[in-house]
């Protein structure tokens, strides 16, 4: 997609074809001759295990949508006839629910990647933010597809959910309720919105995939990032995609495959709830309504303010701040790495996220209530005054001069020091 294209047709066919349409230069140029850095570790196989995941949502949602019942008094039942009676029913089904969450834990890890090293700064700002545009696109889908097997969770989750508009009743009167009859297709959660939430589900993963297309040319035209942050500067600090960060991808993929695998096939129901398998009904509200796992740092935001449009307010603006990450980083170096107290803000983040995720499964009560709080001042913190602040007070610690002095460790290169791992290569000592 940049630069000078190496591809050579090998039979007249091929050349024929290049000469009209050069779809496999542009897979060429794009997955195979791509310069890739050398030091890339494991966190980068991420992208790749997305676009597996997305793959695997999308044919198993498909064959799914196959035998599924968008109707309030079909769809429980229709899903329980997939699981039991449907051929390959039991396997397809738990793939494509364990499968969103693997997918949000991917995503999760291959977010919190690029905040470790930096991959957000220029010039990768649009690659970055159309990432962010994917993780709302998919946060969308993944709460549409929990309401289609139409569960008490199902129902209640939709319920509470579409509601948080009608806090825009408190900015225009009325306003936030006639938001709420529109989603809903009637006045309560019902077929008209089941069957619309099925619709959408079935649109927003098409969506996506075309996001994921801009995000990956934004990569090849920026190039990728890699854990000293450096730039690719001579032929030597990279090499082709093709065979090394394509093997390296696959084998990532198939240790992502033995968790997945061993949820969908020992512990299918455990990432669920048992609620959910009780049918949706409109007159028995559970006691606790909790979205699935990979909301709950959010719900937790939500529920820390005490008022509901703030709570709105806040659990919004905690994922849309992600987008103004590039600017809010002073820093002029990328990667954690060479960032001695930013490295532990980053640390600090990632444990209030957990930190939060627990409070969003616990009751709204104290003292539960309060540590939210506390947490989500903590989360605002990083971004707002840890990116910024400690980004123009740090010392970045001494650089390597490129990517393959940091992986070869010539001498002078780093100071004298090893780069990590170094010293394990006995002819380096
Ligand atoms: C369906 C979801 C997604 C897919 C399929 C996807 C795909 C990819 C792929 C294939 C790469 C190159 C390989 C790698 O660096 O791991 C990549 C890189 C990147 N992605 Fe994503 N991505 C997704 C979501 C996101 C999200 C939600 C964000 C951030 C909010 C994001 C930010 C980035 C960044 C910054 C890079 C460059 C990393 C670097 O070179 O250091 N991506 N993505």
């Amino acid at each position: 997609m940049s630069g000078h294209s190496t591809y050579e047709p090998k039979s007249n066919v091929s050349k024929w074809f290049d000469e009209r349409l050069p779809v496999v230069r542009l897979m060429h140029d794009s997955f195979v001759a791509f310069p890739t850095p050398r030091n890339l570790n494991y966190l980068w196989t991420f992208g790749g295990i997305l676009v597996f995941c997305l793959v695997a949502q999308l044919v198993t949602g498909i064959i799914l949508a196959m035998h599924y019942v968008p109707n309030d008094q079909m769809a429980f039942n229709s899903v329980q006839h997939i699981k039991r009676d449907v051929n390959y029913g039991w396997l397809i089904q738990p793939m494509h629910a364990v499968g969103a969450s693997m997918f949000f834990l991917a995503v999760y890890i291959h977010i919190f990647r690029g905040l470790y090293y930096g991959s957000y700064k220029a010039p990768r700002e649009v690659l970055w933010i159309l990432g962010v545009f994917i993780l709302l696109a998919m946060m969308a889908t993944g709460f549409l597809g929990y309401t289609l097997p139409w569960g008490q969770m199902s129902f209640w989750g939709a319920t509470v959910i579409t509601n948080l508009f009608s806090s825009l009743d408190g900015v225009i009167p009325g306003l936030g309720t006639a938001i709420v009859t529109w989603l809903w297709g009637g006045f309560s959660v019902g077929n008209a919105t089941l069957n619309r939430f099925f619709s959408l589900h079935y649109l927003l993963p098409f969506v996506i995939f075309g996001l994921v297309i801009l995000h990956v040319w934004a990569l090849h035209v920026a190039g990728q990032n890699n854990p000293t942050g450096l730039e690719i500067k001579q032929p030597a600090d990279a090499v082709p995609m093709y065979p090394y960060a394509v093997t390296k991808d696959v084998f990532g993929m198939f240790v992502f495959l033995i968790p997945f695998a061993y949820f969908v096939f020992f512990m299918p129901d455990w990432l669920g709830h048992a609620d959910n398998y009780t049918p949706a009904d409109p007159l028995v509200t559970p006691p606790h309504i909790v979205p699935e796992w990979y909301f709950l740092p959010f719900y937790a935001i939500l529920r820390a303010i005490p008022s509901k449009l703030g709570g709105v307010i806040a659990m919004v603006s905690a994922i849309v701040i992600l987008v103004f990450v590039p600017w809010l980083d002073t820093s002029r170096v990328r990667s954690c790495k060479y960032r001695p107290i930013f490295k532990w803000c980053f640390w600090a983040f990632a444990f209030t996220c957990l930190a939060l995720g627990y409070l969003g499964a616990m009751p709204a009560e104290e003292p539960y209530i309060t540590w939210a709080r506390i947490f989500t001042f903590l989360y605002f913190a990083f971004f707002l005054l840890a990116m910024p602040i400690v980004g123009i007070l740090e010392t970045p610690s001494k650089l390597p001069r490129s990517i393959m002095e940091s992986v070869l460790g010539k001498p002078g290169s780093t100071g004298g020091h090893m780069p990590a791992g170094a010293s394990a290569a006995p002819e380096k000592r």
